[in-house]
């Protein structure tokens, strides 16, 4: 089989970790997929910027429209609607598959975006797009796709757990804690979106449309941020046994009056009590309970923002799809090629 050729729409927290593990690890990428991922540029607005991670300056390029048309897989870390929508589509147009963490852009064009890929039979992957590193999107759509999801209740923005659970424990200010999480790579290059509540409410709307099987507008989100929480509500919180944290509730509900079935998906800033396991999900992490008919409760946790965690959860879904991109290759034996030696180490595992 033939190399993919990978281009990379941004260099940023995501896209240079993506970058990054992908030179490093493209002899292991090879042999999980069947062939090799070459990543053949990566598009920036400035080639001679200073970057945190060192790559090869060659692979840097301003030109979008001969990168993506040169590609097999565009992987579409840019962030905003354009051009992230126009380039998406116009790899997708040109036979590309696509792999996007771009939430503001799926959950206000998502059905567009989702129509073209049906349209012209391209993969359109976004695990990042929701809670970071963790796997909550593919195990919604496809392992929990034979059960009913009646509600799903989450923290699903880093940036706002860390500035709430920074005051709550540290007593930093809103604005000393996003300066923090800014530093560490958790925030959205507009950070309004995420002390505004509008990165949890694209989430939220991304998660209600998959879990409900119904398209769920941004617009019917409704959203409060964390902008308005003081730290002596923060401290009244604490006294009286409670944590403050920015929720993603999604849930199916009847209306009251009418007694039609129906959705609804909310964020706001709620008293979570500290014997929750809500309450313990600190820092950048984020937690997603899901409650479906005949599995009942699930948790999924983990890192919800960072540079390398959430190139974890890209690279997981270009992996998925090169390997779907080369009809008949290694599929599913793919995942065990390694020749490691297994150690007999005995009832010393025990102690885990
Ligand atoms: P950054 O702002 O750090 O990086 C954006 C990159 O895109 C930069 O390299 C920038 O170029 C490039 N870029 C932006 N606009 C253009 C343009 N018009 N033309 C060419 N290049 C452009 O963003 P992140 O890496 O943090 O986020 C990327 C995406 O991933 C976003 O959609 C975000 O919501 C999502 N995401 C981010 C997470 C995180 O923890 N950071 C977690 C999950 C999802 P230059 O470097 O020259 O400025
Ligand atoms: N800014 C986002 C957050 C990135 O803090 O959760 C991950 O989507």
């Amino acid at each position: 089989y033939r190399n993919l050729r990978v281009a990379l729409l941004g260099g940023g927290n995501v896209g240079a970790q993506v970058a990054r593990l992908l030179l490093e690890q493209s002899e292991e990428f090879a042999n999980r997929v069947g062939a090799g991922l070459e990543l053949v540029g990566i598009l920036v607005r400035d080639v001679n910027a200073e970057r945190t991670v060192d790559l090869p300056h060659e692979l840097f390029t301003t030109d979008a429209e001969s990168l993506i048309l040169g590609a097999d897989v565009v992987i579409e870390l840019l962030g905003g609607i354009e051009p992230a929508r126009s380039y998406i589509l116009m790899a997708m147009n040109s036979g590309a598959d696509v792999v996007t963490a771009n939430k503001a852009l799926l959950a206000t064009h998502g059905p567009e975006l989702f129509a073209v890929a049906d349209q012209v039979g391209a993969q359109l992957n976004y695990e990042a797009a929701v809670a970071g590193a963790i796997p909550i999107l593919r195990p919604l759509r496809d392992s929990l796709g034979g059960d009913q999801i009646n509600r799903i209740l989450g923290i699903v923005n880093g940036t706002t757990n860390f500035i709430l659970d920074r005051m709550d424990t540290a007593g930093d200010t809103l604005e000393e804690a996003l300066a923090t999480a800014t530093d560490l790579g958790y925030a959205e290059a507009d950070p309004t979106a995420d002390i505004g509540g509008y990165d949890a409410a694209q989430k939220a709307a991304i998660l209600a449309s998959l879990a409900f099987h119904t398209h769920v507008p941004l617009a019917s989100v409704y959203r409060e941020g964390i902008t308005e929480v003081t730290p002596a509500q923060i401290e009244s919180a604490r006294k009286a046994g409670y944590v403050v944290k920015l929720l993603a509730i999604c849930e199916r509900i009847t209306d009251a009056a009418t007694g039609q079935a129906g959705v609804s998906a909310r964020v706001y800033p709620a008293m979570v009590p500290r014997d929750h396991p809500l309450a313990a999900v600190h820092g950048a992490n984020n937690a997603v309970f899901v409650e479906a008919e005949s599995a009942g409760s699930l948790m999924f946790y983990g890192a919800g923002a960072g540079g390398v965690e959430t190139a974890s959860a890209v690279l997981g879904d270009l992996v998925s799809l090169a390997r779907r991109h080369i009809a008949g290759g290694p599929g599913v034996a793919a995942s065990i090629h390694a020749d490691l030696p297994v150690f007999d180490i005995g009832s010393i595992t025990t102690r885990y």
